[in-house]
C-alpha cells in the first residue's frame, strides 16, 4: 500500500485558508484521490477540547510554555488517532495548520526558542514531516482587516499587530529554509488567480 501524502496549509490570520482549502478539497475529489481534511489545534475529540482551552479568550493568563505544550499535546493525539492511520491506509491528509504554526506563533509571535519547539517536534513526530506545505501569504494589515470584518475574535486574534508581523516573518523564514517542502501563495490577487496557482501546486504534488 502506498502511503498517502501529508499536505499542510499555513498562513497568518485572514490569509484565506477556508476558501482555499475548499478549492484543494474539490481538486482532490476531481482527481479521485482519497483524503481526509482536518485542522490544528484539533482534529479529534480530545484535541478539539485542547483547542477550546487554547482559543478561549477568558484564559488570559495562560503562560507561553503551557500554550506551546498544549499545542503539542493536541498534536500528539491528532497524529496517533487520525493523521498516521490515515496516511498508512493510503489516504492523503490535508491539515489546516500543523507544526510550522508552532514555529510561527509560539516561536515568532511569543518569542519562545526554536530549539524548544524543535525538541518537541522530534519527540512528538519522530521523522514525520509534511510532504508539502502551502503558505498562504498576505500583508498583516489586510489580513487583520478581514478578521475584523468576520466579527468575533479568539484569544490569538486579539493580539497586537506587532505579534502578527513577527508571525508572518517567521512563516516566510520557514519557507526560505525549507524550499523543497514550501509553496508560497500570495492571496492578494483575484481568487481565480490564486486558484490557478494552487492547481499548479496540487498537480506537482500529485505527480511526485
Ligand atoms: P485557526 O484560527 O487557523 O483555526 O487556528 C487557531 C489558532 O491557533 C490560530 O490563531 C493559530 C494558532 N496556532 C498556534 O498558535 N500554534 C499552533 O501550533 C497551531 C496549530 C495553531
Amino acid at each position: 500500500m502506498t502511503k498517502g501524502k501529508f499536505i499542510t496549509i499555513e498562513g497568518s490570520e485572514g490569509a484565506g485558508k477556508s476558501t482555499n482549502i475548499r478549492f484543494i478539497q474539490e481538486y482532490l475529489l476531481s482527481k479521485n484521490i482519497e483524503f481526509i481534511s482536518t485542522r490544528e489545534p484539533g482534529g479529534t475529540p480530545i484535541a478539539e477540547k485542547v483547542r477550546d482551552l487554547l482559543l478561549d479568550k477568558s484564559n488570559t493568563n495562560l503562560c507561553d510554555d503551557s500554550e506551546l505544550l498544549l499545542m503539542f499535546a493536541a498534536r500528539a493525539q491528532h497524529l496517533n488517532e487520525l493523521i498516521i492511520p490515515a496516511l498508512e491506509s493510503g489516504k492523503w491528509v490535508i491539515s489546516d495548520r500543523f507544526t510550522d504554526a508552532s514555529y510561527a506563533y509560539q516561536g515568532g509571535g511569543r518569542g519562545l526558542s526554536w530549539q524548544k519547539i524543535s525538541q518537541l517536534e522530534q519527540w512528538v513526530q519522530g521523522d514525520l514531516r509534511p510532504d508539502g506545505t502551502i503558505l498562504l501569504d498576505i500583508p498583516v494589515d489586510i489580513g487583520m482587516e478581514r478578521v475584523r470584518e468576520r466579527g468575533e475574535t479568539d484569544r490569538f486574534e486579539q493580539e497586537q499587530l506587532s505579534f502578527f508581523n513577527r508571525i508572518r516573518e517567521a512563516y516566510l523564514k520557514l519557507a526560505w529554509e525549507n524550499p523543497n517542502r514550501f509553496y508560497i501563495v500570495d492571496t492578494q490577487p483575484a481568487i481565480e488567480d490564486v486558484h490557478k496557482q494552487l492547481m499548479l501546486i496540487m498537480d506537482q504534488l500529485s505527480a511526485s
